[in-house]
């Protein structure tokens, strides 16, 4: 291993920021590591006197492990950070530039999204929603998903955003877990020039549930849709008499901001909560110094709001710091391979951030595309969601970022609510396929089993060290689950990221991928448990145990290995039959790539399915030890069914 890592660290190659990159940097003072090692507080309360407090705080930090609070006393308003605190200098500089995929483009400077956004938040007002009412929110990528969340920070509202191309049944699991009333829907929408239903998947998935009280409607795919009386609102018309002021609420620092769902180890999402403070800092500090954010920028983060990249890096990241943002909705192939290309050279973006798979779809349909557009504006490109693999980075760097952009590779997740692990693209020397070095007042290692920092080389766990201010609080409803799943694996001041790691002998961080449960779906992040327990719930199912398996495209996909009831016939039909039912039930970039019929998956004597051994037989590796299996002999079974299904 050790000797791997040295010879590759030999041959490598490696990126310093270009010298006229580097002068005009935000940051470009490798100092800023050690100010912030010295003094990880004073640091993050420099930061913090640059956004919009109505009181300020009166410590920094509480730390009692695991639980922080930050910024404790400070008041403030995440909306007022986005939209109010731009009106004096940006009033009318556009916020955002939204391109639909039928090619409809909608512009809102700083004011007109302010006055939307308080429109909706008297509408919110006025149906009931109160300070602490969490409001479900479950719209694709337009700009009403943005209004949405920052009118529900505007009145205090917690928001949940649910991915829009979830089942009609996640979304009633997420609904009756954050006990929300109000729900923000619309009638659906288009995909590839189809429209997707949306209002009716509410219809169904919330009757059973009973507990939403207003839904409002916004009226974009055009569909017919039924309304029910009393429940049931247009946007447009209630929106068209509201008020366009609203004062903003005025919110404690460690009050709740936002829930967002997301998929861990057993078969119910979490609920992540994130507070105001901490994570308006956070997000506002790491966007200006991780894009390099100038005032002139045109910033594109092609991740959509119901992921958490959505909320803090296209939403109150970018906003606090009064960027332009391009959002667009639709898919990279419509009408054709270059829209992404398109767009950049239309609206002259500079910053893009987008995802590994997104970056290695591009190279698979080839360099022509891109070629096609100018795309010079651009100026630092950005990946995010998976590992990206130096050939993947590498072809970026040499085709959109045409040698002369930085690339930040960011590592971050849901509950770090912030970049991590980053270059700072002034000062970092970058090595393509390693997310670098810790952000500065950020603390990482990659530890062992017992919590010992591992040799350069070696592989281990990654592991966050010290409280950082938009670290997770909870998990809503469920603390125990919050100190068993991130807290316990060590001690209790110790953060579990889940995922696998090494680093090099100069100390970088190389991120493996995910040590537990999760599987990540072209970004996209599914529990095997969770799609575990959907499966068995179809009526020919008795087991199931669900596992991703490597990919060069999507970096991971579903197989999925089932026994079947008595009675109930293996064929192609049925396969089909229930990758179907996973896409209904989960969302289309949950379809199962395999569905493996087999009459016993690999058990521990007292029942529980080994995945771990499932996983190594998927990837055609080594499962290990499989002695103390109920029946050993059900493992080269499985390899030779794989095996097979390779072959066809
Ligand atoms: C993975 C997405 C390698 C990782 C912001 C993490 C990455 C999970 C990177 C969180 C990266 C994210 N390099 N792996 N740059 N970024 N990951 O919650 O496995 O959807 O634990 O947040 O994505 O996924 P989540």
């Amino acid at each position: 291993m050790g000797e791997k890592a040295n010879k590759s660290k030999k041959d490598m190659t490696v990126f310093r920021p270009p010298e006229d990159f580097a002068e005009n940097a935000i940051v470009n003072d490798p100092d800023i590591y050690r100010k912030a090692e010295d003094d990880p507080e004073g640091f993050w309360e420099e930061n913090a006197n640059s956004i919009h407090w109505y009181r300020k705080w009166d410590s920094v930090l509480e730390w009692e492990p695991p639980h922080s609070k930050w910024f404790i006393g400070g008041k403030l308003n995440a909306c007022y950070n986005c939209l109010d605190a731009n009106i004096e200098k940006r009033a009318n500089k556009t916020a955002l530039i939204w391109e639909a995929e039928s090619g409809e483009i909608r512009k809102y400077t700083y004011r007109e999204l302010l006055e939307e956004v308080c429109r909706l938040s008297n509408v919110l007002k006025e149906a009931g929603v109160k300070k602490g009412d969490i409001v479900t929110i479950y719209l694709p990528m337009i700009p009403e998903v943005i209004i949405s969340m920052l009118a529900c920070a505007r009145i205090g509202a917690p928001h949940s955003v649910v991915f829009a191309a979830f089942s009609g049944d996640s979304l009633a699991t997420r609904i009756g877990n954050a006990n929300s009333k109000v729900l923000i829907t619309c009638d659906g929408y288009s995909r590839r020039g189809k429209v997707v239903e949306q209002k009716n998947k509410v219809d169904e998935g919330i009757r059973s549930c009973g507990l939403v009280e207003k839904v409002i409607v916004v009226k974009h795919g055009g569909n017919e849709i039924s309304m029910m009386k009393e429940r049931d609102v247009w946007w447009h018309e209630i929106m068209k008499d509201s008020d366009i002021s609203c004062e903003p609420e005025v919110m404690d620092s460690e009050d709740m901001l936002f829930l967002m769902y997301t998929s861990g180890t057993t078969g119910k999402p979490k609920g992540i909560v994130h507070t105001t403070g901490g994570y308006m800092v956070a997000t506002h500090t790491t966007t200006k110094l991780v894009f390099d954010l100038k005032e002139e920028d045109i910033y594109w983060c092609t991740a959509d709001c119901g992921w958490i990249t959505g909320h803090s890096y296209l939403v109150y990241g970018p906003l606090s710091n009064g960027t332009t943002l391009v959002a667009y909705e639709g898919a990279p192939d419509y009408p054709d391979k270059d829209r992404y290309w398109d767009i950049i050279e239309r609206h002259k973006v500079t910053i893009l951030y987008t995802a590994p798979t997104a970056i290695r779809t591009f190279m698979k349909w080839g360099v022509s595309w891109p070629q096609m557009h100018d795309i010079s504006t651009l100026r630092l490109i950005g990946s995010v969601g998976e590992p990206i693999n130096p050939g993947a980075w590498l072809w970026y760097h040499e085709n959109i970022g045409m040698g002369k952009c930085p690339i930040v590779d960011t590592w971050w997740q849901t509950e770090t609510g912030m970049i991590m692990i980053s270059p700072l693209p002034g000062v970092t020397t970058t090595k393509p396929g390693s997310a670098t070095m810790p952000l500065p007042g950020i603390k990482a290692a990659v530890l062992d089993e017992k919590g010992n920092e591992v040799a350069p080389g070696q592989d281990g766990y990654l592991a966050i060290l010290k409280p950082w201010p938009s670290m997770v609080r909870t998990v809503f409803g469920n603390e125990e689950r919050f100190i068993e799943t991130y807290w316990s694996k060590w001690d209790n001041k110790t953060y579990f990221a889940g995922d696998g790691a090494k680093r090099d002998e100069d100390g970088y961080f190389w991120i493996i991928g995910r040590v537990d449960d999760v599987i990540k779906v072209s970004g996209h992040r599914i529990g095997s448990a969770e799609f575990e327990s959907i499966m068995v719930s179809h009526p020919s199912v008795a087991e199931a145990g669900v596992v991703g398996k490597e990919d060069e495209l999507r970096g991971e996909v579903i197989y999925c290995y089932v026994t079947l009831k008595s009675g109930a016939q293996e064929s192609e039909e049925l396969k089909k039959e229930l990758r179907g039912y996973a896409e209904k039930n989960i969302g289309p970039f949950a379809r199962p790539k395999q569905i493996i019929f087999s009459d016993d998956l690999p058990k521990t004597r007292s029942g529980k399915i080994m995945r771990r051994v499932l996983k190594a037989i998927a990837n055609e590796k080594d499962p290990g030890d499989v002695t103390t299996l109920q029946d050993p002999s059900v493992v080269d079974m499985l390899k030779q069914k794989t095996k097979e299904l390779e072959s066809s």
